[in-house]
């Protein structure tokens, strides 16, 4: 048990980014109910994946977590989870072979609903609304009603949750794992001179094995596989209320993911956020921005884990290309001063956004490739091992992000741009970040 420490004493934390609810006797009947609620995950489930990301922090497995910026209610489909699914699964084959390592697979899935916004307000011509921030607080649309923090979201939210997961473990358990589907690629990219050598050697190995008789059929691992969920734990009156005290060994667990993060604008040492992250036994993500300090990177180690467990903490560094050398190292050095077990992980995506002349807020493939390379080439010219990578993606043919092999332009963006918050990659481009990604792990 932590010291000191129970789901509730955040409360006595400064929380930013915190709707405002109007109603307090709406807000307690709803959390009140979710703590009945049935957990999304169980604390077996939460172990496992830490001990894989302890695995991943010793350099003996990669970590690909990805997925929506903001799932929403609306884009709530068997298809949309299914082809995030698929992508996920075919990037992770790629990076096997690439890394020839296990591949831990995270998706920022079943339960990403809530945003961390830069301003509490947004200004349309003279009016003035609270900003959105989700769809598990309140709603897209610019009209007060709407904009309105609504607790009984947070119910919405579980069981889009619930039945998110639900399909994502029928997918991992089915034949959609079947390895043999999953290097079906049909995709622009397995036609392209650039990737088709590598699809076809992974594709080759494939079939070595089927002929070795190691073959789904016969061996589950090729059948099956694990996917676990994860998301930003931002709105924490939820959190609190699935929050649940393991009964074999009296640790508490955080129920609605197996992992969770801490955002950029949440990681605050003496912050809410950090308060209640420290008393779960989930793995922890922590993002780093370039505001990170060497001493708030110690405080936050010391804080969420004293034991310093492998496994327990992901560094999701998240600077810009072009900004990874000045900012990555003196992390590195504290880490290393400090002795401490972490995943570092790059999320090329938060620090490469950028507004169109047209208007949308878009990230261009080459400056996120361009932060992965930088990201990789750092941790190893200081011999640490670069673990991961976190990524805003859909499985969809979306048009959000520009670049990549279909050569997306500015002027593409309006066509298919369907984000609740930040640019994704699409299906094509985050699989050829996969290929790339793989070739730059194998020194290619
Ligand atoms: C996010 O991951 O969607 C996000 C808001 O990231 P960050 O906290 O790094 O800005
Ligand atoms: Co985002």
């Amino acid at each position: 048990m932590t010291v000191n420490w129970s789901a509730n004493s955040w409360r006595n934390h400064t929380a930013l980014q915190m709707p405002e609810y109007q109603d307090q006797a709406e807000l307690d009947r709803v959390t009140a109910e979710l703590s009945s609620y049935p957990l999304l995950v169980s604390a077996g489930e939460a172990r496992t994946l830490k001990q894989k990301l302890g695995d991943v922090s010793r350099g003996e497995a990669f970590l690909l977590q990805g997925g929506d910026c903001a799932e929403t209610f609306a884009d709530f489909s068997s298809d949309l989870i299914r082809d995030t699914f698929r992508v996920m699964l075919q990037m992770a084959v790629v990076l096997t072979y690439g890394a020839r390592k296990p591949v831990v697979k995270v998706g920022r899935m079943a339960g990403q609903f809530a945003k961390p916004r830069s301003a509490p307000t947004e200004k349309q011509g003279e009016i003035e609304l609270p900003s959105y921030r989700g769809d598990i607080i309140n709603e897209l649309a610019f009209t007060p009603e709407a904009r309105r923090p609504d607790p009984n979201k947070m119910l919405e939210a579980y069981l889009h949750a619930a039945a998110t997961l639900n399909l994502l473990r029928a997918f991992a358990m089915g034949g959609y794992s079947n390895l043999k589907h999953v290097s079906d690629w049909n995709l622009d990219f397995a036609r392209d001179e650039r990737y088709s050598a590598m699809a076809e050697k992974v594709s080759d190995a494939i079939q070595f094995m089927d002929a070795c008789g190691v073959t789904p059929d016969t061996t589950a691992r090729l059948r099956t596989t694990d996917y676990y969920t994860s998301h930003e734990a931002l709105l924490l009156p939820y959190e609190e209320a699935l929050t649940r005290v393991d009964s074999t060994t009296g640790d508490t667990l955080a129920g609605s993911a197996h992992m969770l993060w801490i955002g950029d604008r949440t990681r605050q040492p003496d912050g809410a956020h950090v308060e209640y992250l420290r008393g779960v036994l989930n793995p922890i993500g922590i993002k780093c921005g370039p505001s990170m300090s060497s001493e708030d990177l110690k405080k936050l180690l010391t804080t969420l884990n004293p034991h310093n467990e492998a496994g327990r903490i992901t560094l999701i560094a998240r600077f810009g290309a072009g900004k990874v050398e000045e900012h990555l190292p003196r992390l590195i050095d504290t880490v290393k001063a400090e002795g401490a077990n972490v995943v570092w992980c790059c999320d090329p995506m938060h620090g490469n956004t950028i507004k169109a002349d047209n208007g949308y807020k878009t990230r261009p493939f080459d400056a996120i490739l361009q932060e992965i390379r930088e990201f990789v080439d750092c941790c190893q010219a200081r011999e640490v091992y670069p673990g991961g990578v976190h990524l805003e993606m859909t499985g969809s043919n979306v048009t959000e992000c520009t670049g990549g092999l279909q050569a997306l332009s500015d002027a593409d963006l309006s066509s298919r741009y369907h984000t609740a918050c930040d640019p994704r990659l699409n299906a094509s481009q985050a699989l050829e970040v996969a290929f790339l990604v793989a070739e730059e792990l194998v020194g290619g």
